[in-house]
């Protein structure tokens, strides 16, 4: 038997490399070594800003850039949160046992609230309950996942024994399966990559695109002339190209950097070869897939007849525990 993971990933606009890295890419490599199970977490989305119109349009898009970056619906269970409802019921049950301290100090929650400070909705709040059901109603042991995630991960296990302290031994603690790369920066050098502060490069973003972001990425602020040292240890260029880029450039790019013999627009050139090697195929098959769509609704709908029959499993046997008949 393999051992089982489950991860997640919201449907909020472009996704980029950040998660790519992070996330995705790991994910489909995990697939042949692990029952994998992975979500479309519509129903977090809610917690924040979105628009109702356009949830569906952007959940196949996070379909279809998840499908191209490497899940295999032949390798893995892969659906939408909010087709599986029984996420919502054991969240419910996870509330019930939950310090409502324990979210409180959440970071992103905090940072959250800051961002968002005219919507500091209970769902907010309640965000990491919802994704230790999300991890726990599959009972699945890893979670590979960013290190931003880390913390609610945290959490999950700390619902987990709870839970079963109260109602009897139920849910695994899971363990949280960080990659190499486990946090990638924006463009800006200063902050996480993400989708809200567009500081990001989107895994569907055109060449042309990524080299005018490429253009004014953030470098080594020491290095005024092309000729000054560099240190890639603190260069957010770099670090892309530790995470992307063939062994050879990556070790080149290092030593010549230290030396003074590259200049940051060569970099950024060869990490534009590297990115364009990488997404290519990636925007191809999308492409593809957002020509045919029909292909990833029948892939979400397997993925959520798969997951179904385990959430039923366990919520039969939580509401036995629980008192509920
Ligand atoms: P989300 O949608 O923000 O991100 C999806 C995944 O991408 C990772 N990630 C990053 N990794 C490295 N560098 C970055 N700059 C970067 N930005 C994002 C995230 O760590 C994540 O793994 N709450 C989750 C989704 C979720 C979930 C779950 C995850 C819901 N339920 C259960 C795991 C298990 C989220 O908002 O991820």
């Amino acid at each position: 038997m393999k051992n089982r993971i489950f991860s997640g990933i919201q449907p909020s606009g472009d996704i980029h490399i950040g998660n790519y890295i992070g996330a995705i890419r790991n994910w489909a490599q995990m697939m042949d070594d692990y029952e994998c199970i992975f979500c479309i977490v519509d129903y977090h989305a809610m917690a924040g800003k979105y628009d109702p119109k356009i949830l569906q349009q952007r959940i196949m898009e996070a379909a279809t850039v998840n499908i191209a970056c490497g899940l295999d619906p032949d390798r893995c269970a892969f659906f939408v949160q909010s087709h599986v409802i029984e996420h919502t019921e054991l969240t419910w049950m996870f509330n019930c046992v939950t310090p409502i301290g324990e979210l409180q100090r959440m970071t992103q929650f905090k940072d959250k609230s800051k961002h968002q400070n005219q919507n500091i909705n209970v769902g907010l709040l309640d965000y990491p309950v919802l994704m230790a059901a999300d991890i726990l109603i599959y009972k699945a042991e890893i979670v590979p996942v960013g290190e931003d995630q880390i913390q609610h991960i945290e959490l999950c296990r700390e619902i987990a024994r709870k839970f079963n302290a109260t109602f009897g031994e139920t849910f695994p603690e899971p363990q949280a399966h960080l990659g190499k790369h486990k946090r990638i920066m924006g463009l800006d050098g200063k902050n996480k990559m993400s989708k809200s502060l567009n500081n990001y490069i989107g895994v569907l973003d055109t060449d042309d695109e990524i080299w005018k972001k490429l253009k004014s990425a953030f470098t080594d602020e020491n290095r005024i002339k092309k000729t000054d040292p560099g240190n890639p240890d603190i260069c957010n260029i770099y670090s892309l190209h530790d995470a992307l880029s063939e062994a050879d450039t990556i070790s080149e790019v290092n030593q010549d950097c230290r030396k003074g013999r590259i200049g940051c627009v060569d970099c950024k050139k060869k990490l534009h070869q590297s990115l364009s090697f990488h997404l290519t195929p990636i925007r191809d098959k999308a492409d593809f897939l957002f020509n045919n769509p029909d292909k990833v609704q029948e892939i979400l709908k397997q993925g959520a007849m798969k997951s179904k029959k385990i959430a039923e499993e366990t919520m039969r046997e939580v509401r036995i525990k629980t008192g509920f008949r």
